[in-house]
């Protein structure tokens, strides 16, 4: 069964549930996205830093050539990777990146980092990550206003139908909606029970900007990056979320991400399981209002995808 879709600025309609494509290895990313397709997702989350947008355009490629879906009923997101800043750079990586996909246009396209580093040749590594030509971590100089601009001429351009940024706070959203052209459509945060960042989220949804959550299972994704995350009890192994998944029969992941999508977040779950794709994208039950703000009241502003904790030293959100 499809998601239901939060109306964007556009007037564009963004599926409220989505497949997240981080860590989706090579050699399954065509296979998982034509089961989840097949399963009723709509909506795929990718990235130039995935490395896996090629294989993913396969998998979207035969799903459209066995009549399973169309293009125009898919929402297709890519990202623009941190290196690729320099307002020259921007509608040709996005370009290449549509070219890998095997598509004309992407649906949302974001800013992934509002970082510059400076600029790797994909002749020489790609996708490049975080480090330069030499292995270092080497900041570019494009200021994320200009970035911005170039981002739309993606957009005027048609290479994509919205665009948007992710991991920016409040203080750069507030400049930006200062001197964009065209307001962004989506950001897309860091966004669970540990990290609720409620004022954020009450300014963009004051200024009509769509918020997609990403991690929405908090340390789960990053148990094998950082220490830090196994240091606190995991959400799903936690008592009230638990309890919530028993009163309601269902499992504490959809526990976990109708909690965001009920506070009119979309959410973008990774998984390569075909039964967890099924229960993650299967939100059709409401908590009540004060269930939703016991599970909010569980934040710490604990960040877990933070370049220094995995080891990058360019402390992005201090
Ligand atoms: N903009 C950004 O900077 C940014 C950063 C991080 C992520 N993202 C996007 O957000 C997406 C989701 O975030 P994420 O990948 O960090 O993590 P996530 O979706 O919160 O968690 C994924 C992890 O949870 C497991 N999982 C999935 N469904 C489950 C369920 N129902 N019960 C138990 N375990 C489950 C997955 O394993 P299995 O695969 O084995 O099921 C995987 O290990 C990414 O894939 C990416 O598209 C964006």
């Amino acid at each position: 069964m499809a998601a239901p879709t939060i109306k964007l600025n556009n007037g564009k309609e963004m599926p409220s549930v989505g497949l997240g494509l981080w860590k989706l290895d090579n050699d399954i990313a065509a296979d998982t996205i034509y089961e989840a397709i097949k399963q009723g997702y709509r909506l795929f989350d990718g990235a130039c830093d995935y490395g896996n947008e090629v294989e993913c355009g396969q998998g979207v490629a035969r799903a459209i050539k066995d009549g399973l879906v169309t293009r125009e009923e898919l929402f297709i997101t890519s990202k623009l990777w941190n290196s690729f800043h320099d307002p020259e750079r921007v509608v040709p990586i996005c370009k290449k990146q549509l070219q890998d996909w095997g598509l004309d246009y992407f649906d949302l396209y974001l800013i992934h980092f509002p970082i510059s580093l400076v600029y790797v040749d994909p002749s020489v590594r790609y996708p490049p990550g975080w480090e330069d030509a030499d292995g270092n971590h080497t900041l570019g100089k494009a200021s994320v206003e200009s970035t911005y601009h170039a981002m739309e001429q993606v957009y005027e351009q048609g290479l994509a139908k919205s665009i948007g940024i992710s991991n920016y706070n409040a203080a750069l959203i507030i400049d930006l909606l200062a001197y964009a052209k065209i307001k962004p459509q989506v950001l897309q945060i860091e966004h669970h029970p540990y990290l609720v960042q409620q004022p954020l989220v009450d300014l963009c949804q004051k200024n009509g900007i769509a918020i997609t959550a990403y991690s929405s299972f908090g340390p789960q994704s990053f148990l094998e990056l950082m220490d830090k995350a196994g240091k606190v009890p995991l959400l799903f192994e936690h008592p009230l979320i638990k309890g919530l998944a028993a009163k309601y029969g269902k499992n504490e992941g959809q526990v976990l991400l109708r909690w965001a999508t009920q506070r009119g977040l979309a959410v973008i779950p990774k998984s390569k399981n075909a039964g967890r794709l099924r229960s993650n994208i299967d939100l059709n039950f409401d908590m009540t209002p004060e269930e939703l703000a016991q599970v909010s009241s569980l934040d710490q502003g604990l960040r877990f995808n933070a370049p220094p904790n995995y080891g990058i030293d360019i402390p992005i959100f201090a």
